[in-house]
């Protein structure tokens, strides 16, 4: 009998097109102002999907490590929230899309607080509430949370950790702001620290994408099974993911992809189809908003082929891709 191969999943098919398709678009530029981050390789490009039932279709440099950056948002301000409920974190930190860049220095008129956890002022505010309850362990607590949202041991990248805090000038005088308005606590370098570590977290594609299938999964890791994260608070996690994760970008990314989502600097981006799966790209090339081009280029062309947007009114989100993952011959 001749040995021959299975046809490749559909899916596997579609991210290897993809792949191909946007390897050739070199636009956009690495992020330089922390000079570590200008050493990363700006060919690295890794598509990753991992579904709630742990499939795995990926394309690409999904082994390549890099800095987490602002994806460590969402997951920290999950912490808070389940750590010390909803209402004391929002005393802290709205929940309003600020129309503004990641590293704005504005805050609320009138409450002074940051306009929402996904931008520098209210993730660091969320890195001080979680240093004043946890002290000295803070960073170490939530790098075991981390861990098991992506399921194995993470770390962080010393040199890029060492980068940013020699170089965080603007970072510290937000702290300040929200110190001079009462927002955090005084201990603000400590703060500080706990903020630069836990954006110097090393990950790949496919930790980004199980990180984005845990939240897809309800909270639960698909490939470990572990609950991650109380289900009671994905949806908090979630809602802010998609009017404010990819900053400027928000409103747009919104109308053209229509899931939740972040980025961070280091080329990272995550998509959360919800009960679906999880999507985690790498490219270090970013666009003007700081978002990776090649990322949200994938995402959009995902989101149109697979019908994942939210109001998509063929409402091909959950029939379509459910045949593409289940297909009955
Ligand atoms: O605060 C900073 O500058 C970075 N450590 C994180 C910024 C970031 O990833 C913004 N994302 N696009």
């Amino acid at each position: 009998m001749p040995n021959v191969a299975a046809p490749a999943h559909e899916l596997q098919t579609l991210i290897d097109s993809l792949y191909s398709k946007y390897r050739a678009n070199h636009a956009g530029e690495v992020a330089t102002y922390i000079p570590e981050l200008g050493k990363a390789n700006p060919d690295h490009f890794g598509i990753c999907l991992i579904t709630t039932d742990g499939r795995v279709f990926e394309a690409g440099d999904c082994d390549a490590p890099f800095t987490i950056q602002s994806i460590s948002k969402p997951f920290a301000f999950g912490l808070a929230v389940e750590e010390m409920g909803a209402e004391e974190v929002l005393q802290r930190v709205s929940v309003e899309p600020s129309g503004d860049s990641f590293n704005s220095i504005q805050l609320q008129t009138g409450s002074n607080r940051p306009f929402n956890p996904m931008i520098n002022t209210g993730a660091i505010t969320v890195s001080a509430l979680l240093h004043a309850k946890h002290g000295a362990g803070t960073f170490d607590h939530l790098l075991e949370r981390f861990s098991a949202i992506a399921g194995r041991q993470l770390a962080i990248d010393e040199a890029v950790y060492q980068s940013e805090r020699r170089t965080g000038h603007r970072n510290r005088a937000i702290a300040h702001l929200l110190l001079n308005f009462g927002v955090v606590h005084e201990d603000i370098e400590a703060a500080l620290d706990v903020y630069f570590r836990q954006c110097s977290i090393l990950v790949t594609a496919r930790d980004l994408a199980r990180m984005s299938a845990t939240l897809a999964n309800m909270g639960r890791n698909p490939m470990t099974g572990d609950s991650a994260f109380s289900i009671r608070h994905v949806k908090d996690i979630l809602s802010i993911m998609f009017t404010c994760g990819m900053y400027d970008y928000s409103g747009q990314w919104a109308y053209r992809v229509g899931v939740p989502a972040k980025s961070g600097v280091a080329g990272g981006v995550i998509a959360v189809i919800n009960r679906q799966l999880g999507i985690g790209t790498y490219s270090p090339r970013l666009d003007q908003y700081g978002n990776s081009v090649r990322g949200i280029e994938v995402c959009v062309d995902l989101a149109s082929r697979l019908g994942l947007h939210v109001f998509d009114c063929l409402n091909m989100g959950s029939s379509f891709l459910d045949a593409v993952l289940n297909p009955t011959s």
